[in-house]
Formats: structure tokens, C-alpha cells, sequence
């Protein structure tokens, strides 16, 4: 279980998140929903210990992780694939992803089989540079490149961002998959058609703060209209 409360984040003078409180059960997937610039991505990093909060608790498995370092995050179990991908484009795809390998949770010498299992396409494309892939496939790659540290909590930001269609299909599948084999998934979805898809639960941010939440299947029309409609 990952929670968060009373957390507040600020950018300088900037007050981002506002008094926070989360709930991620374990084995399911939470989007977080919400318009451009309301802090969804403000609230992973903190999550990944990657922007300083001002106040606030963060738990992960029982343990008080509020002052741990991204490294340890990852170690006990937190993987994090950024928004806007960040793999390393003159790394093949292969290098790619043995780069974690030695911090692998668990151990392991070689890239786990369930990894191409999950991303084909990466195997045929395991000797091309990471930045001669296709949107679809970098964003894949991230995603392939986080799971090899096996984690058991996947933070997620907009993984089919700019995506076309039959690639979201494929990452919507993948995610549903990992989430029913005992993943646990916090993915920040701006798209009410993708969430609705892949979401166990939502939570809707406005302004830095939990607006709505609740079970995907009662995210109704009227919040749609009123939170998320641009
Ligand atoms: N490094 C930074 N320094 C100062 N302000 C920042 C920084 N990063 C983000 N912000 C501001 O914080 C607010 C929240 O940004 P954040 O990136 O968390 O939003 P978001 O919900 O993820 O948006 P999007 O949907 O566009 O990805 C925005 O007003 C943004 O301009
Ligand atoms: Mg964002």
C-alpha cells in the first residue's frame, strides 16, 4: 500500500499541491485525471522522491518513506516511467534496458524473458538505437526499462501521450495484464477513454488539490464535464 497525506509540494513561491491525501491499494490501478498544469506530475515525482515536499507523510509498504531517496524508493519496490519517456537515444534498445540490470530488485544477470514478452516489438528492434524508435516504441522502451527493476508499484505519466491508437492498445493491455498478475499501478491519464479502460479507481486533481475520487466505474458525465472536459 502507497498513501500519502497532508502533502503540500511549492515551486518556490508556488504552492502546487495542496494538502494531498492518497490511497493506493495494492493490485490496482489509480489514475490520476485532471487538466494541464494541475500538478500531476508534480505529485509522481514526490511520490518517486524526486521533487522536495514542504509537508506531508509518504508510506510504502509500512514504512515511512517521506525522506527516502529516489534510489531507495526504486529499492523497496517504487518504479517510475517520467512523462515524455527519457531513454537513452544513443543506447540500443538492448543497452537500454541491461543498464539497470545490476539494481535489479531481487537480482538477475540478463533481460527477463516476461520483458519481451510484454514489448515484442522491442526484440526486433533490440540493436537499433533507442532514438531511432517510434514515439509508440520509445515510450514502450521506458516502460520496459522500469519493469526490468522489478518493481511492485508502477508510477506511470502519461504513457500513451501523442501515442497512436494501436500502440495505446497495446500499453492498455500490457498495463491490465501487470495489474492482474499483482501489479500495483498509479498511472496519470489524461484521457477519460484510456482511464476508463485501464483504471480500477480515480482521482481527479484541480488546482493542486483531490477534487474527486472513487471507483472508475462511478466517474460519471457531469464530472467529466465539469473536471476534465477542456
Ligand atoms: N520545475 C518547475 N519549476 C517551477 N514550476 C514548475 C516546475 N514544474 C512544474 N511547474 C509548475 O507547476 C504546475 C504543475 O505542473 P505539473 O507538471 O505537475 O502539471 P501536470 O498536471 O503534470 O500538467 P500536464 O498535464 O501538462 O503534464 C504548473 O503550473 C507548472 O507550470
Ligand atoms: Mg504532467
Amino acid at each position: 500500500m502507497l498513501t500519502v497525506s497532508d502533502l503540500n509540494q511549492y515551486y518556490g513561491q508556488s504552492h502546487i499541491l495542496r494538502d494531498v491525501a492518497l490511497n493506493i491499494p495494492p493490485g490496482r490501478c489509480v489514475c490520476v485525471m485532471g487538466r494541464n498544469g494541475v500538478g500531476k506530475t508534480t505529485l509522481l515525482r514526490c511520490l518517486m522522491g524526486l521533487s522536495p515536499i514542504r509537508s506531508g507523510r509518504v508510506t510504502f509498504a509500512g514504512r515511512d518513506i517521506t525522506k527516502a531517496k529516489p534510489e531507495t524508493r526504486a529499492a523497496l519496490g517504487i518504479g517510475y516511467v517520467p512523462q515524455g519517456r527519457q531513454i537513452f537515444p544513443v543506447l540500443t534498445v538492448e543497452e537500454n534496458l541491461k543498464l539497470p540490470l545490476p539494481w535489479r530488485r531481487g537480482g538477475g544477470q540478463k533481460i527477463p524473458d516476461l520483458i519481451y514478452e510484454l514489448f515484442p516489438v522491442l526484440k526486433d528492434m533490440a540493436r537499433r538505437r533507442g532514438g531511432d524508435l517510434s514515439g509508440g516504441q520509445q515510450q514502450q522502451l521506458a516502460m520496459a526499462r522500469a519493469l526490468v527493476l522489478n518493481p511492485t508499484t508502477l508510477l506511470l505519466d502519461e504513457p500513451t501521450e501523442g501515442i497512436q491508437p494501436n500502440v495505446t492498445r497495446d500499453i492498455i493491455n500490457v498495463v491490465k495484464r501487470l495489474v492482474a498478475e499483482g501489479l500495483t499501478v498509479v498511472e496519470v491519464e489524461q484521457k477519460t477513454t484510456v482511464a476508463q479502460k485501464v483504471g480500477d479507481l480515480y482521482v481527479i486533481i484541480d488546482r493542486g488539490q483531490v477534487v474527486s475520487e472513487g471507483k472508475m466505474g462511478d466517474l460519471d458525465d457531469e464530472t467529466i464535464r465539469s473536471l476534465l472536459s477542456v
